[in-house]
């Protein structure tokens, strides 16, 4: 699929049909999801690919109760390892390990809609419990959550979501451009 329909048309979706994901399609997204830049190139994530139905059942409720995290085929969490803050730089540093974990999350998203696979990234869960369950050792931190499987209706990703226009997206020169 062309690069910006796929961006264009990504859509978070909270529907989803029981149609399986095939084996070819889901390692492609996997893949793509890793070719993400990373600092240092240390590819300091993972992705923890969730199916068993009696595990999922225990995250919806560390999740807001969102059922349909698990109403779809797999149940996808990425996680980031936590990087000491002086590798990178003094401000940065404690972020390092959020910023590679979303940015690999973002191509996930995106790979995901190029072969028709809905995601939506879901932030508010309890990381505490959740690396529990999934026994996720203690320097390694969930950043992000997601749903994957088709969408119910097939015209979820028809266009994009309302965003701001090019004015207040860029500004020139400073951050409140001057006339
Ligand atoms: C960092 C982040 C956290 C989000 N957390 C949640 C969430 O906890 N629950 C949810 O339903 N959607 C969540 N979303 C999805 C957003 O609500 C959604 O991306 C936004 O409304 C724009 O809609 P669109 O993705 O359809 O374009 C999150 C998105 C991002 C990027």
């Amino acid at each position: 699929m062309e690069f910006y329909k796929v961006i264009n048309t990504r859509r978070s979706i909270r529907k989803y049909s029981r149609k399986d994901i095939p084996k070819d399609v889901l390692e492609r997204v996997m893949l793509t999801a890793g070719k993400a830049p990373s600092g240092r190139n240390r590819q300091n994530w993972k992705y923890i690919l969730v199916y068993d139905n009696k595990i999922r059942n225990k995250l919806v409720a560390h999740c807001l109760n969102k059922r349909f995290i698990i109403n779809c085929p797999v149940t996808v969490i990425v996680c980031g390892n936590v990087i000491p803050d002086h590798n990178r730089g003094k401000y940065m540093g404690k972020y390092g390990s959020v910023m590679d974990a979303a940015v690999t999350f973002d191509h996930f998203t995106l790979a995901a809609r190029a072969e028709g696979l809905g995601t939506c990234w879901i932030g508010r869960f309890n990381n505490t419990e959740i690396k529990t369950i999934l026994d996720i050792p203690s320097d390694w931190n969930i950043v992000a959550i997601s749903p994957l499987g088709y969408p119910e209706d097939e015209n979820a990703f028809k266009s994009c979501g309302n965003r701001i226009n090019y004015d207040k997206l860029v500004s020139i020169d400073c951050f409140t451009s001057k006339e």
